[in-house]
């Protein structure tokens, strides 16, 4: 059926191309070419923009429904058990510890734990935090299981690992920090796309011992109406359009002294999908009234220049592949391994720090 349509079809093509010669056709055909090279870009950029909206599984209005119910951080929390954690635990000794990092990471996002255990990962006490996630929730426990066997860094704890859910994913964090390794001095949140300095950090804490809170600072943002933005935020959620301040959640510090006096006074504070705005504004700020210490170097970006200086005087920088990760590290660990970095990068310190804002994106 559909072969023989085609070869009427081609049979038809043919005729025409008979019957008005090979100029005739190009008549036809140029035009055409160059209509395709005027409109193209808007028509692929249509297309493009058509097929991000249908591929969203659905509305995150949708997703966020079930908050409607109870937004309390506490009924939440209450129902969700560990499912895998190390068994070789930070803070075994009664030492302090300087700072343990917690990575929010997702189950099938492999790759990109391996690319921060091949580099930064490495050089601090570091640990992956998952929820479940995918149709097949007993192969991907199996295969957490062994990835937790053999690295000792994941913890998995039972619930939809998503988006929409990191504000969950934040509060066990500092559950499981307060739990596991009351005696650090700061928890790092962060994400598994960070390529994080542990130079630069260690100097970082050491200047900022009695900081709070500690990150990148976002002042004067406004929330997101548009249902279809990944970062929307419906008004019953949260009424203010207007956010004063707010630590970015791609890298923040809290003090270990403050963790459990911000975990308690969250259990008071409806909950948020927004982690960032609703642990450190909503909660810290706000509710706590602690200081959000602005720390340029817990950049939530990533330089277009790919200067080692520039990368070197960072913390933190986001949006890294894996690759991008392993690539750009290789020279952070040849600065970090000589003990004259600062000569290294003297130029750079003395005359172009300060407008290296503008090399970053
Ligand atoms: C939400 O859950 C908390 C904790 O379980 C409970 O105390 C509270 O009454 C619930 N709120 C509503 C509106 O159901
Ligand atoms: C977030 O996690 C809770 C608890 O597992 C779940 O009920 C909810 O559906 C999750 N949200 C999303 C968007 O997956
Ligand atoms: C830094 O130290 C290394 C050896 O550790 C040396 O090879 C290099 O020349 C030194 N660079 C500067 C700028 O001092």
């Amino acid at each position: 059926m559909f072969g023989l349509i085609i070869r009427i079809v081609g049979k038809k093509v043919l005729v025409i191309f008979r019957q008005f010669g090979r100029s005739k056709i190009l008549l036809i055909l140029l035009p055409l070419v160059w209509g395709l090279v005027a409109f193209g870009p808007a028509i692929w950029w249509l297309a493009m923009e058509t097929s991000r909206y249908l591929l969203l599984p659905s509305a995150p209005t949708q997703l966020l429904e079930h908050y409607r119910r109870n937004r309390s951080l506490h009924y939440y929390l209450d129902g969700i058990q560990t499912l895998i954690e190390p068994s070789l635990l930070p803070c075994t000794s009664p030492d302090e510890m300087a700072v343990l990092v917690l990575v929010a990471s997702a189950p099938i996002r492999f790759e990109h734990r391996q690319a921060v255990r091949k580099t930064w990962g490495a050089h601090l006490p570091t640990y992956f935090v998952l929820g479940l996630q995918g149709d097949d929730i007993d192969e991907q426990l199996v295969d957490n299981y062994v990835e937790g066997k053999q690295y000792s860094d994941l913890i998995v704890f039972d619930f939809q690992d998503h988006y929409q859910n990191l504000t969950l994913k934040t509060a066990l964090m500092m559950k499981w920090s307060l739990h596991r390794c009351p005696q650090t001095q700061f928890l790092f949140k962060t994400d598994d796309d960070v390529m994080v300095n542990p130079w630069t950090l260690r100097k970082v804490l050491k200047e900022n011992e009695d900081a709070p809170l500690l990150g990148y600072n976002k002042r004067d943002s406004y929330l997101h109406r548009d249902e279809y933005k990944k970062w929307f935020t419906p008004r019953w959620m949260m009424r203010e359009d207007h956010v004063s301040q707010y630590l970015s959640g791609t890298a923040y510090l809290i003090s270990g002294d403050f963790i459990s006096k911000l975990l308690k006074k969250a259990y008071e504070v409806p909950m948020v999908n927004l982690e960032d705005v609703y642990f450190t504004y909503l909660v810290a700020h706000r509710r706590l009234g602690l200081r959000l210490v602005h720390e340029r170097r817990l950049s939530p970006y990533k330089p277009w220049l790919k200067v080692t200086c520039i990368y070197w005087d960072l913390a933190s920088v986001h949006s890294m592949e894996p690759d991008e990760m392993v690539t750009a590290w290789t020279k952070i660990e040849q600065y970090g391994k000589m003990d004259n970095h600062s000569n290294l990068c003297w130029f750079f310190n003395t005359y172009l720090r300060d407008f290296s804002e503008f090399a970053l994106y």
